[in-house]
This record gives C-alpha cells, sequence and structure tokens, in this order.
C-alpha cells in the first residue's frame, strides 16, 4: 500500500504488481448494470438480447425480423423497421420536455463558451435540413463535412440524417487533397466547411485551401463562419451557413428511413493506397452505439456530465460525441481545442469548470499529461469524475496507473474499449459495475457480442497469440465497403469463411477471457490513436519528384504508440539533406494531413526487397528497432541490410534519429 513521503513514481511503481481493479463498491452499487447475469442472458438469446436494446429506441415502424444473417457477410438488422436518427436524437427528447437540457457546452479553443439545448439543435437542425433540400440535396445523396469541433458539425450530421442524406465527415487534420479525394470516392456533390480553423492561436485558411483543390468537383459549398478571415466565395456554388439557416422553413418533418438505408459513410485506412469507405446503416448503428454508451460509460443522463475527448472526425467522435449521448439524452462537452492550449491544464479546467463525470480518451493524450506532469492536473478540483475510458490504441499499464490515480483519484473505474471503425460501437471492454479491469487489458466481449482468437486454420489457440475475430453479427458493424462490396469480402470474411469477422489485430485472451489487443497484424499504422496505412504515406513521399521509392513502417514510440519511419531512395545520384526532410514531410502534410508525417526518414541506397519485388516491411521493423534481423532468406540482395544498418549508425551517431 502506498506510505506517506513516497513520491507519485514510487506509488505507481507499487501498483504496477497489483493485477487486477474491482469496481469501487458504491460504483457498484449505484451502477446502471451490475449484475453479471446480462451476459449469460445475451448469451442464451442474443437477437433476443439485441431487440430489447433497439426496443429503447423510437421506430415509426417496427420491424420484422431481427437479423437476417441468410447472405453471410451482408447482414441486416431490424428488416422492415422504420425509425429517424435525428428523431431518436433530438425530437424525442424535446417531446418529453427535456429541450432546455444541455447537449453539448462547447468551448472554443480562446475560452470562448455555448451551452446547446436540445430544442437549440432540434431548431437549427430543422432549419438546416431544409436549406440542405433548397440546395437539392435528396434522399440518399452524400454530404461530405469538413468541420472542425464547432456545435454546426452536430447539427450537418444530424441535419443530413434527418432527411436521409448521407454524411461523409472527413476529419479536419486531413489535407484539402484528402478531402478532395474522399469526395471523389463517395461522390458528394454538397460540402460543409468552415472559412477557418483555430488551432492554437493560428487559423488555418480552410476555405481557401479547399478551393485550390476542389474545381468543380461539388454544386454546393456551405461555409461556416468561425474566423471571419475573409474566405473567398464563389457565387452561385457558395453560401454562409448563418444566411442559409436565416432563409429556411423552419420545420422539416423527419424522413422515416428503413432500418438498413445508409447513415453515414467514413473512410479509414487500410492495407492499400486506397483508404476503405466505411458504410453504416440506421437501425442497427444507433442501437449499438446508444445501448454501449449506456452500459460502457454507466450514463445516467440526468446526472452525468461527459466529455468524449476526441475528434468528431473519427469514428469516436462519431458514436460517442454525437449519435450515442444524443440518442440516450446525455449532457456533454464539445471542445475545440488542443489540450496543451493556451496552457498544459487546461483539459482539466474544463472538467473542473463543467463539472465532467465521465472523461473518455486516447492513450496518446494520457501519456503526453503524464510527461507534462502531475502539477497540471493538480491545479484543478476533479472531484466530479467518477468513470474514465480509453480507446483507439492499447494502454501500457504505466499510463494506466496514472490515469487511474492522478485523473481518477483512485476511485473511478476506467474502461478500455477496444473497436474500430468497422465495428461501430465497443466490442470489448469491462462493463465497469460488473467486471474488474486489468491494466493493459481491455476485458471481455460486451454482452452480445463474441470474439475469438484464431491460428491460420482458424481453430481457437487457447490463451495463445492469434489472430483476433467476431464470431457473430453485431448491429452497429459495417455493412458494406461503399461501392466496393467484393473488397467488403476480401478483406474481412475471405480468410475464416463467411460468418468470421477478421479485425485485423493480433490479440490474446487469458485465463478470465479477459482480451490483450497487441497491434495490427496489416499495413496499418497507428499513430497516437490514428489509423494510417503505410501504402497511404509511401504514396505521399513517392509523389516528391526527388523520391524514387519509399518504405513506411510503424516504430514503437513512447509518447504516440507508433511514429512513421520512412526509408527513402532518391532519384538518380541525389544525396539527401535537412531540407529534403522538411520537403517530404511537407509533401505528406499536404497529401494526407500534418498527423501523417514521418517522425523519421532515413536515406537508403536501396530497399529489403523479396526476389519477386516485394518490400520486407518486416525487416525495416527489425532494424529500425535495433532487433536481431528475422529470416533473411527470402531477400534479393542480402547487402541490402548491410548497408542500411551502417545508415541508421550514422544518423544515430548524428543525433537526429
Ligand atoms: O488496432 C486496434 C486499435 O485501433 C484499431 C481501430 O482503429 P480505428 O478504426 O481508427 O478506430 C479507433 C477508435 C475506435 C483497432 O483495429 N484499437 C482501438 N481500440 C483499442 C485498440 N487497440 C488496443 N486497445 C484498444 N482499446
Amino acid at each position: 500500500m502506498a506510505t506517506e513521503g513516497q513520491t507519485l513514481e514510487q506509488q505507481l511503481d507499487e501498483l504496477l504488481d497489483q493485477e487486477r481493479f474491482p469496481p469501487p463498491e458504491d460504483f457498484k452499487a449505484n451502477a446502471v448494470i451490475s449484475d453479471a447475469s446480462i451476459y449469460e442472458r445475451a448469451e442464451a438469446d442474443f437477437e433476443g438480447f439485441w431487440a430489447e436494446q433497439a426496443e429503447m429506441l423510437d421506430w415509426d415502424t417496427k420491424w420484422d425480423t431481427v437479423l437476417d444473417w441468410s447472405n453471410p457477410p451482408f447482414a441486416k438488422w431490424f428488416v422492415g423497421g422504420k425509425l429517424n436518427v435525428s428523431h431518436n436524437c433530438l425530437d424525442r427528447h424535446v417531446a418529453a420536455g427535456r429541450g432546455d437540457r444541455v447537449a453539448y457546452h462547447w468551448r472554443g479553443e480562446e475560452g470562448e463558451e455555448l451551452d446547446i439545448t436540445y430544442a437549440d439543435l432540434h431548431r437549427d437542425v430543422q432549419k438546416l435540413a431544409n436549406a440542405l433540400k433548397d440546395v437539392g440535396v435528396a434522399k440518399g445523396d452524400v454530404v461530405a463535412i469538413y468541420l472542425p469541433m464547432v456545435p454546426e458539425v452536430a447539427v450537418a450530421m444530424l441535419a443530413c440524417a434527418r432527411i436521409g442524406a448521407i454524411h461523409n465527415v472527413v476529419f479536419g487534420g486531413f489535407s484539402a487533397e484528402s478531402v478532395k479525394e474522399r469526395i471523389e470516392f463517395s461522390e458528394a456533390k454538397v460540402l460543409i466547411t468552415v472559412d477557418g480553423a483555430r488551432r492554437k492561436g493560428k487559423t488555418a485558411p480552410i476555405k481557401s485551401n479547399v478551393d485550390e483543390v476542389i474545381g468543380d468537383l461539388v454544386d454546393t459549398i456551405v461555409v461556416v463562419r468561425r474566423a471571419d478571415n475573409d474566405a473567398p466565395m464563389k457565387q452561385g456554388r457558395d453560401h454562409w451557413y448563418h444566411e442559409l439557416l436565416e432563409a429556411a422553413a423552419d420545420e422539416c418533418p423527419p424522413e422515416p428511413m428503413d432500418a438498413e438505408d445508409p447513415l453515414y459513410i467514413l473512410y479509414t485506412s487500410g492495407s492499400t493506397a486506397k483508404p476503405k469507405g466505411i458504410l453504416h446503416t440506421t437501425g442497427g448503428y444507433l442501437t449499438g452505439v446508444a445501448y454501449t454508451h449506456r452500459a460502457v460509460f454507466d450514463l445516467k443522463p440526468d446526472e452525468d456530465v461527459y466529455w468524449c475527448a476526441a475528434d468528431v472526425g473519427w469514428v469516436t467522435g462519431h458514436s460517442y460525441i454525437i449519435y450515442g449521448p444524443l440518442a440516450n439524452g446525455a449532457t456533454s462537452v464539445m471542445y475545440e481545442g488542443a489540450p496543451d492550449y493556451p496552457d498544459k491544464d487546461i483539459w482539466w479546467e474544463i472538467v473542473e469548470r463543467y463539472k465532467v463525470s465521465i472523461l473518455y480518451c486516447a492513450p496518446t493524450a494520457i501519456r503526453a499529461c503524464m510527461k507534462w506532469g502531475a502539477e497540471y492536473p493538480e491545479r484543478h478540483d476533479l472531484s466530479s469524475l467518477r468513470l474514465l475510458g480509453t480507446v483507439g490504441e492499447p494502454i501500457n499499464p504505466k499510463a494506466w496507473l496514472w490515469y487511474w490515480k492522478v485523473i481518477g483519484g483512485g476511485n473511478c473505474p476506467i474502461v478500455d474499449t477496444w473497436w474500430q471503425t468497422e465495428t461501430g460501437a465497443i466490442m470489448i471492454t469491462t462493463l465497469p459495475g460488473v467486471l474488474e479491469a486489468k491494466p493493459g487489458s481491455a476485458g471481455r466481449p460486451l454482452p452480445g457480442i463474441d470474439a475469438a482468437v484464431v491460428n491460420e486454420q482458424g481453430e481457437d489457440v487457447g490463451t495463445e497469440q492469434g489472430y483476433l475475430t467476431l464470431t457473430r453479427p453485431w448491429p452497429a458493424m459495417l455493412r458494406t465497403l461503399f461501392k466496393e462490396d467484393d473488397r467488403f469480402v476480401e478483406t474481412y470474411w475471405d480468410k475464416f469463411g463467411r460468418e468470421t469477422y477478421l479485425v485485423g489485430d493480433a490479440a490474446r485472451r487469458d485465463e478470465d477471457g479477459y482480451f490483450w489487443i497487441i497491434g495490427r497484424i496489416d499495413d496499418v499504422v497507428n499513430v497516437s490513436g490514428h489509423r494510417l496505412s503505410t501504402a497511404e504515406v509511401e504514396s505521399a513521399i513517392v509523389s516528391h519528384p526527388k523520391v524514387a521509392e519509399a518504405a513506411v513502417i510503424g516504430q514503437t514510440d513512447e509518447d504516440t504508440g507508433q511514429a512513421i519511419t520512412a526509408f527513402v531512395t532518391l532519384e538518380g545520384s541525389l544525396e539527401g539533406d535537412d531540407e529534403l526532410v522538411g520537403a517530404i514531410r511537407e509533401q505528406v502534410a499536404g497529401r494526407i494531413g500534418k498527423f501523417a508525417r514521418p517522425k523519421r526518414i532515413i536515406w537508403a541506397d536501396d530497399l529489403p526487397k523479396t526476389r519477386s519485388g516485394k518490400i520486407m516491411r518486416r525487416l525495416l521493423r527489425d532494424i529500425a528497432e535495433g532487433r536481431e534481423l528475422g529470416d533473411v532468406t527470402t531477400l534479393r540482395d542480402p547487402d541490402v541490410m548491410e548497408q542500411l544498418e551502417g545508415k541508421i549508425r550514422e544518423r544515430d551517431a548524428e543525433g537526429t534519429g
């Protein structure tokens, strides 16, 4: 046990020996779910279990069949049912007298504050929905959304849902070039964006960046005024958001949607350079996110203030800033800015200010806070917190313990939630009123979900490491890749038969049935919880005229989980220098976004390839991390590795590595 006079470091070191953290008794006594029998109940009748969760939504027409799995992997949930997502997120709360409840305490980067109630959202969503109709958006059309963390992003998503348009949100950190590409892939005709985005006291000229690449790809651009930076507006094509809202009619009845109608597309990175358009539909998705948001975060909508500190441009934001919380009538915090601006205590100031009771963020953020030191959270009263969550990457036990001790004061359960863009909702975690947590393990599949760890033949490997799979369909599962059914089947359902979902992660299951996620098995890198394809980054690097070839790997990084290291060969006899490092990093920022810039660039004369010409990234990972090289027998030219080792030694000696 911790004793007086111990440093925080010593206390955390001692806690490293504690493997299990049961929920505090008072937490358990008041938990939304505290009865472990929910697992058996869901197991005994998983369709019945999901139907029960779906009943908590408002349906215009009830479904005939809970699950149609007659044509795997193409699942249909709540077949024949009709509902509208924006009605479920707004109208039913307003009708029940909760219109005055705050949906979002919005906090701008310069300290601006705005409380947006359910009634406010309901009003603006109807107006924007009408405005979208006025510019020709109809049910089934795709609307691209490229916005920072401003309240209008929620309005835009819900306005699409209201009229049955499919939104395609692009994370604000992506470059205009990436937005253009995603607009092309999704065939969006309308873009909703912003004049400028604030970041750490600066303004990025978003609209003019978009204008540089967009051509006449879209018919309409709706522009939110945030920066007032004289953004260029093209007559006839571009409209100010606030002017459209002013002119639009007040009432827009929600369109009754089929349970299987698309709700949104969200592009995510895969093994190839072309991102995958994950398609989520209406009834199953909303059921999945509403249920998991309530159960995993132990949500008590009348009391809690919930804060998911992710960005709305990733799936975490879609499911747990927008749809889950709003479906449950929760009060959330939405924060526009960075965690270290104006100072490194801004998050904790926000927790104190809004009395946040549930905080959900990424391990990378926790590691950054840990590095900055406990003095920042200690400046603030964090006693309102009662539950903490993490998502996006494995959390190392040290960071877990720091979060538990320094942020949670040692009495908040932590839920480490494993899921993906594809799964739509949380799949593996510890129900906080039921299960104890083990630092570093995500926990067990939620009630209604089944997972297995298997070998190459699809056989259960007991407690060994293997492929993580999901062995049963679930309501929030992706339905396909937008316009790429074949790729959908090949990527996720070919390896172990059409009824087993291949996750793409390696994992291990322990004796208690707890899953320990090891990491990706494909060429996907996880930088600060941001998913990137090595092929995507390589293709951005080789688009630089001086580059001949590039190979990218994810290298273990103590801050960001993984960081990008690029091995680059140059054209002809060109020599690499610092200037070129900068130029290549800029090239990647322009093509993908700043978050994808390589941390390390290593000049190579040649790259290790198999005889058939495939780059052996495995060897590059070994060499970058200073490990003994694995099997080199398939290498076409064994000398390559020796040369590379020399380069790395040189670089490390220069101290620039
Ligand atoms: O490798 C796993 C990792 O993030 C991947 C999914 O990334 P994305 O689709 O961008 O969604 C992230 C947010 C849901 C997974 O295949 N991952 C996600 N959560 C965890 C995790 N790895 C370990 N522990 C987690 N809790």
